[in-house]
């Protein structure tokens, strides 16, 4: 098989105008990171879920800048060990850019000093200014509406975002101000998945990925041990376990990158609002 080209932005804007989906998948570890880029996974988002997964605490809301710098270390490291073509996003904790821009940027920095290509952080409104401060000094952003999972308490819990007209126009709007500061990328989470697919077409230079969002994003993203099987809690169901007609890990990983690029995964009848 060719040498898979370097995941960059001009690479991911190249894969959205040939219609290819971009495949992302969370880790935090070097040897997952490094099956994963094996398997033809497109981006690597080090998410502050692994306060769940691998923490075992019940929220997002205690991962700490140092715990994210430490897993995107680990994750970088095993990118460098294997083939090290896949775009590593690294999420911004809970508390790490709400208090000043300046703030955003100081942690940011520790981010793409640890081996990060892109920081993500939650939430539409303030955001857009804290995303053009980081954007204008270099620093690659990923946005991220719908269920904000650090939020969740103030949410209400983990449910479907934007189901009224309401609340769907404020997510469309949030999304076109964060493209315009400057978001190359847009995370969105249990959202109606008709209101996903006309966001993705609203915005020509944000690419958006769903999680719970159907199959009209621009890409796609799974918590890694969800789509291994592994969740201790009640499965989403959004979520398929690639596992269970895998042979190994990498073929599962390779199963879900397949299933993403066909648009097989997911299945709006199975997986979407
Ligand atoms: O932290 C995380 O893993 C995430 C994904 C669920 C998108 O933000």
């Amino acid at each position: 098989m060719p040498a898979r080209k370097p995941v960059s932005l001009p690479r991911l804007a190249h894969m959205r105008a040939q219609g290819e989906k971009i495949a992302m998948l969370t880790a935090y570890d070097a040897t997952f990171a490094a099956v994963a880029d094996a398997a033809g996974v497109d981006c690597i988002l080090v998410g502050d879920s692994l306060g769940m997964v691998c923490q075992g605490r019940h929220s997002t809301v205690g991962v700490s800048v140092e715990d994210m710098v430490y897993h995107t270390a680990s994750v970088a490291r095993g990118l460098h060990r294997s083939q090290g073509t896949t775009w590593l996003v690294a999420d911004m904790p809970y508390g790490s850019y709400a208090e000043s821009a300046e703030q955003a940027m100081r942690n940011a920095c520790a981010l793409m000093q640890a081996g990060a290509h892109m920081v993500k952080l939650e939430g539409g409104g303030w955001t857009a200014r804290t995303v053009e401060f980081l954007v204008a000094r270099g620093v690659p952003v990923c946005a991220h509406l719908g269920l904000t999972p650090q939020t969740v308490y103030a949410l209400g819990g983990y449910r479907v975002q934007g189901k009224d007209e309401a609340a769907a126009q404020l997510l469309r709007q949030q999304s076109l101000e964060l493209q315009n500061a400057g978001a190359a990328m847009l995370v969105l989470e249990m959202v109606p998945a008709a209101l996903a697919a006309s966001i993705t077409q609203e915005l020509a230079h944000c690419h958006t990925i769903g999680i719970g969002a159907g199959n009209g994003t621009a890409g796609q993203v799974l918590v890694l041990h969800d789509m291994l099987g592994m969740n201790l809690g009640k499965m989403p169901k959004f979520v398929h376990n690639f596992m269970q007609e895998a042979g190994s890990i990498k073929g599962a990983m390779q199963a879900y990158v397949q299933a993403v690029k066909a648009g097989s995964f997911p299945d709006n009848q199975l997986h979407a609002w």
